[in-house]
């Protein structure tokens, strides 16, 4: 039997994903909003494991493979929502692969993610984090396609974020600031700025120049704040794009009732937001196994969480947009699953 394999080169899936995301800009965010209403039930029984289950036995056998003696296993590698990876402990700067494993019978498509999380060097062109998404045919486990999942990475983790602010947000909401400068504040900014009216978006970044540059290739006004405090300073919404290990977002600067993406310090040990955020907020996670078992921010100021983002999105929980929210992003496979299916099927439908 013949075996139909496509292969999108990065350049022609970015282009193809672009286009998609500028043809239907809500296109991205309604392939999440999807995975999410389907895949986030809440805790164990709420989770629909026909459409999302993961083969425990092969996955450790793909992660065995992974690990040499200077590779170690860091977190659980047959996790449903998440994955696992390994990292490079004999390196001083992080150096992870992680991998992400899903299937959605709804959407028939079954796929992996092979990402590479490294810390990025000063004035060095090659980015942080670097993906593939392989995607297979889930009746004969054919490879059908492998995709950039850099783009994707970077463009449903910003429409996951826009669904939560959708959904978290004060009413009348009017400044934005993202904290942070690398792709993540590009594919934030591009989202928001289209889905939503803000009449002042401001911008922090570690490095000065790069928030710079930022506002002036973005299209659109964006004003550059020499420190976070002054970015965050009466901010409505407000998103942590950063790879910092320790809080740059403190309780005590942010405005009573805003919100909060809390995208970044996606290891156990690693911070964004400060414990007084934290606890005096309303938190919600994309999922909770992940939350209590990856996000420091989570686990180290042991705030309870009150929702997966799914349960909003289902109506099993409310969303308290008038309160202070936290929506802390680790990223679920899912979410590429149904990413990396809308590219393949717009790609090979000619659109
Ligand atoms: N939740 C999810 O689904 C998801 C998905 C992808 C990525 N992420 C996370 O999102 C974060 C941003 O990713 P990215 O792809 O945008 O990375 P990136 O392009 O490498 O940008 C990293 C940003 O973090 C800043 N930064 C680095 N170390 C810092 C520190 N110690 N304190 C303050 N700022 C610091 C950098 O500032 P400089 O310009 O000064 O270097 C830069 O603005 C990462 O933590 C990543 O793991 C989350």
């Amino acid at each position: 039997m013949a075996v139909r394999r496509k292969t999108l080169p990065s350049r022609r899936a970015l282009r193809r994903f672009d286009f998609l995301a500028s043809e239907c800009p809500n296109s991205t965010a309604r392939a999440c909003n999807h995975a999410l209403r389907r895949t986030c039930g809440g805790e164990g029984k709420g989770r629909d494991e026909r459409n999302y289950s993961v083969r425990k036995g092969h996955w450790h056998r793909v992660t065995d493979y992974l690990v040499s003696s200077r590779w170690t296993v860091t977190a659980p590698v047959a996790v449903g929502s998440h994955g696992g990876s390994v990292s490079n402990t004999s390196h001083s700067l992080p150096r992870y692969l992680g991998v992400m494993p899903a299937y959605s019978a709804v959407d028939d498509a079954l796929t992996t993610k092979l990402v590479t999380f490294y810390e990025h060097m000063k004035d060095s062109s090659v980015p942080s984090h670097q993906a593939t998404i392989l995607l297979f045919d889930p009746r004969n486990g054919s490879l059908k396609a492998i995709l950039d999942g850099s783009v994707i990475t970077a463009k449903r983790t910003a429409a996951v974020s826009a669904i939560a602010t959708k959904l978290l947000m004060p009413a009348f909401a009017e400044v934005l600031c993202i904290l942070g400068a690398g792709v993540q504040a590009y594919s934030h900014y591009d989202i928001f700025t289209e889905l939503f009216s803000f009449k002042e978006v401001r911008i922090w970044n570690r490095t000065k120049e790069k928030a710079v540059k930022f506002a002036s290739s973005v299209n659109g006004p964006v004003r550059v704040c020499s420190s976070a405090q002054e970015a965050v300073s009466g901010a409505d919404v407000i998103i942590t794009v950063t790879m910092a290990t320790t809080p740059i977002l403190l309780g005590d600067w942010v405005k009573p009732g805003a919100h909060i993406n809390a995208v970044g310090a996606s290891r156990p040990d690693w911070r964004e937001l400060d414990d007084e955020l934290m606890k005096n907020s309303i938190l919600f996670v994309d999922s909770r196994e992940a939350a209590l078992t990856e996000s420091g921010d989570v686990i180290l100021s042991g705030a309870e969480i009150f929702a997966e983002l799914g349960e909003v999105v289902k109506g099993t929980k409310p969303a308290l947009p008038e309160k202070t929210t936290v929506f802390k992003s680790l990223g679920m496979a899912v979410e590429d699953t149904v990413a990396a299916k809308f590219v393949y099927d717009s790609w090979s439908a000619g659109n």
